[in-house]
């Protein structure tokens, strides 16, 4: 494996696997804090193509002014070992001012699917994905990036980016990987007290239980929906609900609270954002109600 920490090393890297005929190249985008998420989106990558890339950069443009980016979890040592194991071939390290040589005058937005849920809460922060995203994408210029449906928004989104721009990438949407109890991993787990993480624990039995309650058919509208995750979100005194949603997906469109789940067309996703002490937290679930 090899640790490259500006862009021209990294394309040098590149040049010599293409040279190698070891294509295609498959690409796995994360901030770092490695956990067995962002490991199954190597494993996964290591799957499709035949050379790895993984890139670990906290990326400043998609945080807000009052949210986490100084503090957010770092450790680089246990990174590289579990990048590793789990088979990365080349894992790319720029520091803020290899990315930002100079202030941004350029970046890239995609319209209203960033309005909604988390674009909502957090302005800019989609702005932010997309720019790192597309420059990490002219850098390493992979066929295939591998992104979790843990962040199902960012999902969507980057999947319009690369249409509307004709991007020359296939996204590969990979599932959330949960702990034994439930709880979607995340870097930002650390964050919670013991007594936080036990609670938290309500956003994933709220998926699990309304999902049961549709497919029984003892809720069937969107508002029959909505009510019930929210009632089990809010049986844990600690939570403070951001939001609770169900739209369609991938096209996030708001869904009438009086229709019926079983007449959206396509998919839906019941998406939750919930904090827990400072600690936002994210779940969702994505399906075809029957
Ligand atoms: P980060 O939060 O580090 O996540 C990197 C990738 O790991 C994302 O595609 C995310 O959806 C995925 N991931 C995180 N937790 C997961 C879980 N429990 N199961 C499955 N996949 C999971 O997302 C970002 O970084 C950034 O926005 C980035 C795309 C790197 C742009 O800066």
């Amino acid at each position: 494996m090899r640790v490259v920490r500006t862009v021209l090393e990294l394309r040098e890297a590149l040049d010599y696997m293409r040279m190698g005929g070891h294509t295609p190249i498959g690409f796995v985008p994360t901030m770092g804090y490695l956990h067995e998420g962002h490991a199954s989106l190597i494993r996964k990558a290591g799957e499709t193509a035949n050379t790895v890339v993984m890139s670990i950069f906290v990326n400043p443009l998609q945080f807000g002014p009052n949210e986490d980016f100084s503090s957010y979890p770092r450790d680089e040592r246990r990174d590289l070992e579990l990048a590793e194991r789990e088979g990365a071939d080349i894992v790319f390290i720029p520091s803020v001012e290899e990315m930002y040589p100079q202030p941004i005058r350029t970046k890239v937005t995609v319209d209203s699917l960033t309005t909604q849920l988390c674009g909502a809460s957090r302005p800019g922060h989609f702005d932010g994905v997309t720019t790192v995203v597309s420059k990490l994408f002219n850098m390493v210029q992979p066929d295939y990036a591998f992104f979790g449906l843990k962040d199902a928004q960012q999902v969507a989104v980057l999947r319009r980016m690369v249409s509307d721009l004709n991007m020359n990438v296939e996204v590969i949407a990979c599932p959330i990987i949960r702990e034994k109890d439930g709880l979607a991993l995340s870097s930002r787990n650390v964050y919670l007290s013991g007594e936080e993480r036990t609670q938290a624990l309500v956003l994933s039995r709220s998926l699990r239980e309304t999902r049961k309650a549709i497919e029984e058919g003892t809720v069937r509208t969107v508002e029959e929906a909505r009510k019930l995750l929210v009632s089990v979100i809010s049986s844990s005194p600690l939570a403070v609900i951001d939001y609770v949603e169900i739209l369609s997906f991938p096209g996030l469109e708001t869904l009438a609270g009086g229709s019926l789940l079983s007449d959206a067309e396509g998919e839906v996703i019941m998406a939750l954002a919930v904090k827990f002490g400072r600690t936002r937290l994210i779940d969702n679930n994505v399906f075809i109600p029957k």
